[in-house]
């Protein structure tokens, strides 16, 4: 008499051996999801390479500082991800932000030390911690690409 896989007579289908191949296979399947979450540690662990707190992306993949996503990370809670400005700081195109105004030193500067309210009244900028030389400077630069691409806003506001 012919037996049916799934007859539950098939002497098999109980056989440790059977289990332990499906066994084996559920733990095979699970390979890429593990060798994904190994990938995705590593690369994350890769973005603090200065040894400062720089969040994920900050880092591209050619290894340079990453100025939009530092940006992001360090400068738009106050002054918006488009650098429009929110309710707790002033927009970085306004034109008292031209390089002729503010210069990269006084970005340098206020990073490092923080501002004084005295153009606006959102109150003062606090120093912003854990951004290395190489990270500030990427993040001017990415301040000056912006203002070049979008142009600058009338100061005072109108
Ligand atoms: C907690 C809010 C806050 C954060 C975060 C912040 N700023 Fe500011 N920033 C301000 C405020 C408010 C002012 C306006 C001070 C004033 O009245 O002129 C300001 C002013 C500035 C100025 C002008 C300083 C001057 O000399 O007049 C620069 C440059 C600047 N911010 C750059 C940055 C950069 C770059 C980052 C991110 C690395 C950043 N800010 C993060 C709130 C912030």
């Amino acid at each position: 008499v012919p037996r049916t896989k799934t007859s539950s007579a098939d002497p098999m289908a109980s056989s440790p051996g059977v289990v332990a191949r499906a066994r084996r296979r559920t733990v095979v399947g699970l390979l890429p999801v593990v060798v994904a979450a190994v990938v995705t540690v590593a690369a994350c662990s890769g973005t603090s390479g200065s040894g400062t707190a720089a969040p994920p992306g900050t880092v591209s993949s050619n290894g340079q500082a990453n100025g939009q996503a530092l940006y992001a990370a360090k400068c738009a809670s106050c002054h918006g991800a488009d650098l429009r400005g929110t309710d707790r700081g002033p927009s970085h195109l306004s034109k008292v932000y031209e390089p002729g105004h503010h210069s990269d030193a006084s970005f340098r500067a206020a990073i490092a030390n923080g501002a004084r309210q005295h153009h606006w009244a959102f109150g003062d900028m606090p120093p912003v911690s854990g951004l290395s030389p190489e990270e500030v400077a990427a993040i001017i630069a990415y301040v000056r690409t912006v203002q070049g691409e979008k142009g600058f806003e009338p100061y005072p506001p109108q």
